[in-house]
């Protein structure tokens, strides 16, 4: 089991758990994810690790409220426990080692992945840009951690009710046109962001790395689930991945494949039986 030590709502639809995993923490880089299941009935569900405190022997999860499992997860407190906890899973983040200057690019609930990278680059002493976007400012997140380690943090609102009016791609957009030079930039959040975020850099010819997240299953590269195209061959994200070169993804099959579950996920039959 897996005791919660915190449990905070960041806002209405996302929620921050820090949980006693020590093993996980000592050994989990960026970029990297693990599987929970809430108890014997739970489905499993793959979540990148935000935060990680390999002294404390903790880990940090912040995820949405997308499904029956994750409403379940954040309707428990500190004090409680999970059954299970897989991970830590996947490739950790590869840095191209001459990398000076970096943006990092989170959207909504993205930026709690997109954060712990930033973090990481900023220790790492690299020059480290932010673009965070969000729909409104309801539901801003992080936006104190981003500012710790930003070296220029930029917050937009696609309705413009705090900081610039618009998507991260166009706060990314100017800064390239102003002769902004990155020698990568990170993105991650809705697959629709990740896809325009590299159009937006492949004329400049900036390295662009995107965090998918494709349905997984076992999460060890034996289901298939996660299925990917890139460079035209097939990759598995849980263990090829979750990071690729934004410029080789095929982000619209991705896109066909992540909506292949949603009637189950609204009407799911083994309702009753768990956490599902
Ligand atoms: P959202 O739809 O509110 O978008 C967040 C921001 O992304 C927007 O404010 C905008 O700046 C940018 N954006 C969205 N669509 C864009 C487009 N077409 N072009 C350019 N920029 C665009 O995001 P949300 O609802 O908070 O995020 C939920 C999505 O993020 C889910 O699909 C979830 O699966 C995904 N997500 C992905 C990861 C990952 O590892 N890649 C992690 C967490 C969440
Ligand atoms: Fe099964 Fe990746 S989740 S192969």
């Amino acid at each position: 089991m897996f005791q919660i030590l915190e449990k905070k709502m960041l806002n209405d639809a996302v929620c921050m758990v820090k949980l006693a995993a020590p093993l996980i923490a000592k050994k989990v880089q960026p970029g990297q994810f693990i599987i929970f299941r809430l108890d014997e009935f739970g489905e499993r569900v793959p979540l990148t690790v935000a935060d990680y405190e390999p002294e404390k022997g903790t880990i940090t999860l912040i995820f949405q409220l997308a499904g029956e499992s994750t409403r379940a997860f954040a309707a428990l407190k500190a004090g409680d426990a999970i059954l299970d906890l897989v991970g830590p899973l996947g490739m950790p983040t590869e840095i191209p080692e001459e990398t000076q200057s970096v943006c990092v690019i989170g959207g909504g609930v993205g930026c709690a992945i997109a954060y712990p990278q930033a973090k990481h680059l900023h220790q790492m002493g690299l020059q480290v840009d932010t673009i965070v976007g969000f729909r409104n400012k309801d539901i801003v997140i992080l936006e104190e951690e981003f500012r710790t380690c930003s070296d220029n943090l930029y917050l937009c609102t696609d309705d413009g009710s705090y900081g610039t009016k618009g998507f991260v791609t166009n706060v990314l957009q100017q800064q390239l046109e102003n002769g902004k030079k990155y020698d990568l930039v990170i993105a991650i959040g809705p697959v629709p962001m990740m896809k325009f975020v590299c159009k937006t850099t492949e004329p400049y010819g900036i390295k662009t790395l995107v965090s998918l997240n494709p349905i997984m299953v076992d999460g060890t590269g034996m289901c298939g689930g996660c299925r990917v195209t890139v460079g035209g061959k097939v990759k598995y994200a849980c263990v090829d991945g979750p990071d690729f070169d934004g410029h080789q993804v095929d982000f619209d099959e991705l896109m066909r494949r992540n909506t292949t579950y949603r009637e189950e996920e609204h009407d799911c039959r083994l309702h009753g039986k768990g956490n599902h």
